[in-house]
């Protein structure tokens, strides 16, 4: 047991923003600290971290606490492990308690795994360097693949003998169980029998965030073809392979020090990355990213450039995977090696400088590269083409920046030398068509007509209170078009859209004078009993309304007319979805005006006291919840 007297210690020594920002890049902002939220997808930071406090707070998933919870919640440690690790990070001597005789037996299973795992990494890298199989075959392997001793050093590689039970032995004689070395996936127990899971094979031990093996990978190194070239570690209660990425451990520095992470496809395609001097690189091992290690990613950068293997069909399979990357937010970049090299290859063929001048120079944006590529594949066949435009158009809907989507629609029209309107109407069917899938994973609401906000008002600097404008047109537009329809409803009967409207925006101020005038003018017909349209307005509103009025009147929509003639496919317009725009409309207009009271009350929280500070942290987190409430909805609405 460890003392309290430690315990004590850790506490009093663990600097919450120390401990934080080696996992999160914080900002400064007045008396506290903010980043994106390293626990979920989010794109606007809501983590807080309060040093007079010693407090981190996470408004997007809950989570919140000193830096003891903020280790075991980021690494998923128990406490006596969070508490080992903040000790050694702050060279703090580790007082044990009554320690027992058997130590293995008296920590907790997690602990056990990590220490028999730890074992088996000691016992394959002696084996690599000091027996005779290992050094003659293992050794001399890494050596002849160009892997420098420092590398197969830091990387802990290491060395499994031909023997059935090499491990097994030497794990019994220190006292391990069968079971705990079943648990940590390194035997395999059939019947009575029990035999290593990895033999005659060079061994790539994985490491979580803290630098720990949780697991191994292991290359064949004889061209059998029966079997499998590497053998991995199943999933155990330590290592879950959709959640990790190989090297982020070695990588993880590095990547927040050029805010960039290279994606390679293998464990080898690392290791000689590192050894060009490229740190900032970590693998998937093989497999499609999951959103799991999109976020993991996240925690420390946005941009991710990937490495593809020079091999046509593997990039067009792989290029799929890449929607889930812009999806999680990401800025992505990809370079495509020559034919038939690997980053592993072509860096040894290269060298440093080459190397890294090749990534420089080649890398494109994702939407480019994807473009370019398909419409070299599709080049004179007008069938294809139009199947893969909307392929690229699909990848850049995943974008949830709307002025990033204005971008590179505007490119992807250059590029591929198709009338930009048509490439929006596309976007639109799809963005609208999204909506409509029930159970759909939400993803924060934008208006179909997309908000022109300038260049320099991205994320941090956007100005919310434009964006409310903007919304209460897009909601006065509709009106002032459809003001005489009734709308149809599945749960309510029909009802005029105008009544609907009204009290759907009971408690909204509208800020805009031209809009509030406008709807004051709906109001008040309708208390006199006439329910009117856009063309009331035109006869009796004054010159302004009725300039604002022309203006609104005019049809968005031909532009999928043109798309609809060219390309035969129906584009659902904007009155036979009348409830759903009306309804969306509105609630897009609350969740900007929600995500302005939180604006204002952050801003609050900057200056606040040490005595204010829980009221606002409360307030905002009310307010927080508000607004992913809304956003669900607007992730979800079905159309009515
Ligand atoms: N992989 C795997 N199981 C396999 C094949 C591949 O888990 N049977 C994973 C490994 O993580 C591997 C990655 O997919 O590193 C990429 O596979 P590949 O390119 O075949 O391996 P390399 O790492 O490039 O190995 P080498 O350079 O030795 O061929
Ligand atoms: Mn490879």
């Amino acid at each position: 047991m460890i003392s309290p007297v430690t315990i004590e210690e850790v506490k009093n020594k663990a600097d919450i923003v120390e401990v934080v920002g080696d996992f999160v890049t914080l900002k400064r902002s007045g008396s506290s600290y903010k980043a994106l939220s390293p626990f979920t997808n989010e794109k606007t930071p809501s983590f807080y971290v309060v040093p007079s406090k010693g407090i981190f707070k996470d408004f997007s998933s809950g989570k919140g606490g000193d830096a003891i919870t903020f280790i075991r919640e980021i690494d998923g440690l128990s406490y006596i492990e969070a508490i080992k690790f903040l000790a050694q990070k702050y060279g703090i001597e580790i007082i044990e308690e009554e320690q027992s005789d058997e130590a293995i037996e008296a920590q907790n299973k997690r602990e056990s795994l990590f220490i028999v795992l730890g074992f088996a990494r000691d016992f394959f890298v002696d084996t690599l360097w000091n027996h005779e199989e290992g050094k003659s075959i293992g050794l001399s392997y890494f050596k002849e693949r160009g892997f420098t001793e420092d590398s197969i050093k830091d990387f802990e590689l290491g060395y499994s003998m031909e023997a059935w039970d090499g491990l097994l032995k030497a794990a019994e004689q220190k006292g391990y169980s069968k079971e705990l070395l079943e648990e940590a996936g390194l035997i395999i127990s059939k019947e009575d029998k029990s035999y290593d899971r990895f033999r005659n094979r060079v061994i790539f031990p994985i490491h979580n965030l803290t630098g720990k093996v949780i697991a191994f990978g292991a290359r064949i190194l004889t061209k059998e073809k029966k079997q499998p070239k590497y053998l991995n570690s199943p999933e155990t209660e330590l290592y879950n392979k959709s959640k990790i990425l190989y090297g982020i451990f070695f990588a993880k520095k590095e990547i927040r020090k050029k805010d960039n992470c290279f994606l390679v496809e293998g464990y080898t395609d690392v290791i000689s990355m590192h050894q060009t001097g490229i740190h900032n690189v970590v693998s998937s091992s093989g497999t499609a990213l999951t959103e799991d290690q999109i976020k993991l990613i996240r925690r420390y950068t946005e941009n991710v450039t990937i490495i593809f293997d020079g091999d046509q069909a593997g990039i067009k399979a792989s290029i799929r995977g890449i929607d889930m990357l812009l999806a999680g937010g990401l800025n992505v970049k990809a370079v495509a090696l020559p034919d038939g090299e690997d980053p592993d290859s072509y860096a040894r063929q290269l060298g440093t400088s080459a190397f890294t001048h090749f990534i420089e120079e080649e890398s494109q944006d994702i939407i480019q590269f994807k473009t370019r590529l398909f419409m070299e594949e599709a080049q004179g066949d007008p069938v294809k083409k139009a199947a893969m435009i909307k392929d690229i158009v699909v990848s850049i809907t995943k974008i949830d920046d709307p002025v990033k989507r204005t971008v590179y629609i505007k490119e992807c029209s250059y590029l591929m030398g198709i009338d930009e309107a048509v490439l929006v109407a596309e976007q639109n069917k799809i963005l609208l068509s999204e909506r409509k899938k029930p159970g759909q994973e939400t993803r924060p609401f934008e208006p179909l007509v997309d908000m022109p906000l300038e260049e320099d008002d991205k994320l941090e600097g956007i100005d919310i209170l434009k964006v409310i404008e903007f919304q209460e047109k897009e909601s006065i537009r509709v009106l002032v078009n459809y003001g005489k329809n009734t709308i149809k409803g599945q749960e309510v009967e029909d009802e005029s859209l105008i009544k609907y409207f009204l009290a759907e925006v009971e408690e909204i101020k509208f800020t805009n004078p031209i809009y509030y005038e406008i709807l004051e003018i709906f109001k008040e017909r309708l208390k006199a009993g006439e329910i009117i349209d856009g063309d009331y307005l035109l006869q009796h509103g004054s010159e302004q309304i009725k300039k604002t009025v022309v203006e609104f009147m005019t049809n968005k929509y031909e532009l999928s007319e043109n798309w609809e003639k060219k390309y035969k496919i129906h584009i659902p317009k904007e009155n036979e979805i009348l409830r759903d725009v009306t309804y969306t409309n509105i609630l897009r207009l609350k969740f900007r005006i929600i995500q302005h009271l939180i604006h204002e009350e952050s801003q609050k929280l900057k200056e606040a006291s040490d005595s204010d500070l829980d009221h606002y942290l409360d307030e905002i987190s009310e307010l927080k919840k508000i607004e992913m409430d809304i956003a669900k909805i607007l992730g979800n609405v079905t159309a009515r």
